[in-house]
């Protein structure tokens, strides 16, 4: 039986299904339960956000963040992103990151660029990693950030975050890591590794509904609101606070998606990051092993598994990745995502971008090895009719 149902999914990089029972009770209650957080004093506004107070906790005790106010609730990753991004830089600051970045980190340094911010885009090895050392010759004396994703989700290419994060220090600039494809996944401490400002979906490996997203922002990052509004506070001042959190939350907050963030953070502090990191990596690795021996198939990526996430992008002689994932949904119910994933750089990097891109395979906590072995089988069987 697979995992989820009458299907195998394994499209976890673009959202994780299923998710723990918790989160469905936590989002359902909350909507049950009503209330806008700061904005009422009366039991269900006060019951409201201490239910956001605790998401807030939960994701805070997850990256080993102390002060719990730095982590701001958004929408998405990309709204994430574009908070730290345009919150940070002005023109005439230098930001240093790679050719193989998501649309979500590309699109608005692209924005930037035009409005006078310098953008060092930096290649990544075949496999899909930067070089420290091409991180610190970049270095400018206007360098403000260094910008990217700590997992590739195209390449599966984990990035050497720790030491970029040693050279951020040492250069006293900010390091951005967006960690759409690791956060939940990978034990990730924001002090020990250096990061400044960590961006995520609530939807991905935090195991929480889509619509969510949390940016964690040090003390020390001088960021300033993107969004004016209302903030539940401070109502007579005209222009907009910049306190955290509130001050960087403006509109009333996604109460029922944050509770379910909350109770997917839970989840993983109670399972372990560690252990959740082991499983994950043991089914991707299983299915890396697997793909490698099918001929005519192509696995991406970092060739040692300890330096990939849960993304394995493979590509399939004589067939278009959106054949093959029509094939593989419609004749095995192996579901995955195929194109560019929004990622056209690192496409460049693989050679895929004229093929239209990979077909993508991304395992979760919730997956099982017999979900691998069907992928695989799927796989060998479509690419042996490929091949006739
Ligand atoms: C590396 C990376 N960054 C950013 C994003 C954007 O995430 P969201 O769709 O939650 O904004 C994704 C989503 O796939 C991603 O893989």
């Amino acid at each position: 039986m697979p995992s989820s149902g009458s299907v195998v999914y394994l499209d976890n990089a673009a959202t994780s299904h299923p998710k723990p029972e918790a989160v469905y009770r936590a989002a359902d209650g909350a909507l049950r339960a009503g209330g806008n957080p700061g904005r009422g004093g009366h039991r269900v506004a006060l019951a409201a956000g201490r239910r956001v107070l605790a998401a807030r906790e939960a994701v805070a005790a997850l990256f080993g963040v102390k002060d719990a106010a730095r982590v701001l609730f958004t929408s998405s990753a990309t709204d994430s992103l574009n908070l730290a991004l345009k919150g940070l830089l002005h023109p005439g600051d230098h930001c240093i990151t790679t050719v193989a970045e998501h649309n979500a980190l590309r699109r608005p340094l692209v924005a930037l660029a035009l409005r006078g911010v310098e953008v060092t885009w930096l290649p990544v090895s075949p496999e899909g990693i930067v070089d420290p050392g091409g991180v610190r010759a970049a270095l400018r004396p206007n360098t403000r950030l260094i910008a990217l994703a700590h997992g590739s989700n195209v390449t599966g290419a984990l990035q050497p975050v720790a030491e970029l994060g040693e050279i951020a220090r040492r250069a006293g600039v900010f390091l951005l890591v967006d960690a759409a494809q690791t956060a939940g996944s990978h034990p990730i401490d924001v002090e020990a590794m250096g990061i400044h400002l960590l961006a995520a979906p609530g939807h991905k490996g935090l195991l929480g509904p889509q619509g969510t997203g949390i940016l964690y922002v040090a003390p020390d990052v001088p960021l300033r609101p993107v969004r004016e509004g209302g903030t539940g506070s401070m109502a007579t001042l005209a222009e907009q606070p910049d306190v955290f959190p509130e001050g960087f939350e403006s509109g009333t907050l996604n109460v029922p998606g944050i509770a379910g963030v909350g109770a997917g953070a839970d989840f993983l502090l109670s399972v372990g990051v560690e252990a959740v990191h082991a499983r994950v990596g043991a089914l991707t690795a299983a299915l890396v092993e697997g793909l490698r021996r099918l001929p005519g198939v192509t696995v991406h990526g970092p060739a040692d598994p300890a330096r990939r996430c849960g993304v394995v992008s493979l590509s399939v002689d004589g067939l278009d990745p959106g054949a093959l994932e029509e094939q593989l949904d419609s004749a095995f119910g192996v579901v995955g995502r195929a194109g560019l994933h929004c990622a056209p750089g690192a496409h460049e990097v693989l050679g895929t971008l004229p093929l239209g891109g990979t077909m993508r395979l991304s395992p979760g906590y919730f997956n099982t090895e017999e979900d691998i072995e069907a992928a695989v089988k799927a796989v060998a069987a479509v690419a042996a009719l490929a091949r006739r």
